[in-house]
């Protein structure tokens, strides 16, 4: 995929650190703000990259991915603000609520209600893993969820330049809810457990995992996801794999039953 244009939509800590990885990557980056031409404004430009700064509407105007990244109690504001610039655009809510005891953390409503086709993302770590998302040579993992259509792969793009594993979480009310919950996971080892704000989250596979529609299309009928499913488990027990199928067994035992053709005949013993 292409060089993008990309929006970002309020530049504090998280949208200059996400303008620079996607500036780097080659991406046309404008920073959206509520005052472009002010000194911070063109400070930010400087220090990302960027191509240029723009008034919010204006930014998302000419963008293939619009990322919001300002307050969460702002985003209403922010969606008054750009009036149907969002609309039919694929936006990222990278936002997050930090209110106590709110319900939900994102505002994909609020952003689908203005025309947009959302994405969430970037919401369930800190920005210093935006900066670095390797930890030695471990690549952080990113969650993220939104609608598997048009945007998906810009969406994906943009998570794996800025050097995330990106794990896709689906497109349901509970993907959000998973998002919203891994947050509150990082927030709660951050601060409440003391890990600190360099905290990463990885989700570990076995990457020896072999691609069992080959067991499927050799061996026979069973679905796919329960020779997964034996795979796994033998990955762990080592014990071997007996798959239990009255289907197959009948017809090995056929096949026993096969009288060999065989020209010559034993010497007879008479
Ligand atoms: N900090 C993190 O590590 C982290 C990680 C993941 C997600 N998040 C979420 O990402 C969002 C941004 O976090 P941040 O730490 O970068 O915040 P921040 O440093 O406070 O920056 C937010 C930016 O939003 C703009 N803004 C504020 N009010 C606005 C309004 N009413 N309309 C339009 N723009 C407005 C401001 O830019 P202008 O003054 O130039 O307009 C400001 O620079 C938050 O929702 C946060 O919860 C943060």
């Amino acid at each position: 995929m292409g060089a993008m244009n990309v929006a970002v939509l309020g530049a504090g800590i998280v949208g200059r650190t996400l303008a620079t990885g996607w500036a780097r990557a080659g991406h046309h980056v404008v920073l959206g703000s509520r005052d472009p031409d002010a000194e911070r404004g063109r400070d930010a430009v400087a220090e990302t990259g960027a191509s240029g700064a723009a008034e919010h509407a204006a930014a998302a105007r000419s963008s293939d991915v619009a990322v919001v990244t300002v307050p969460g109690e702002q985003v209403d504001a922010l969606v008054a603000q750009v009036g149907d610039a969002l609309a039919g655009r694929v936006v990222v809510d990278a936002t997050n609520v930090l209110a106590p005891g709110a319900p939900d953390l994102h505002h994909v409503d609020a952003l689908r209600a203005a025309g947009a086709t959302v994405f969430r993302a970037f919401s369930t770590t800190g920005w210093e893993q935006m900066a670095r998302p390797l930890f030695g040579d471990q690549r952080c993992d990113l969650p993220w969820a939104g609608p598997d259509g048009p945007g998906r792969d810009r969406v994906e793009q943009l998570v794996t330049d800025i050097g995330f594993r990106p794990v896709w979480l689906g497109d349901d009310a509970e993907a959000l809810e998973l998002m919203d919950a891994l947050t509150r996971v990082w927030f709660r080892l951050a601060f409440r457990q003391g890990w600190g704000r360099r905290t990463g989250l990885r989700f570990l596979t076995d990457d020896s995992r072999p691609d069992v529609s080959q067991f499927h299309r050799r061996f026979g009928p069973l679905p796919q996801e329960l020779w997964r499913r034996a795979w796994d488990c033998w990955a762990v027990t080592r014990a071997p794999i007996r798959v239990r199928c009255a289907r197959r067994r009948r017809r090995k035992a056929r096949a026993r039953y096969v009288r060999p053709r065989c020209a010559i005949r034993p010497p007879s013993r008479a």
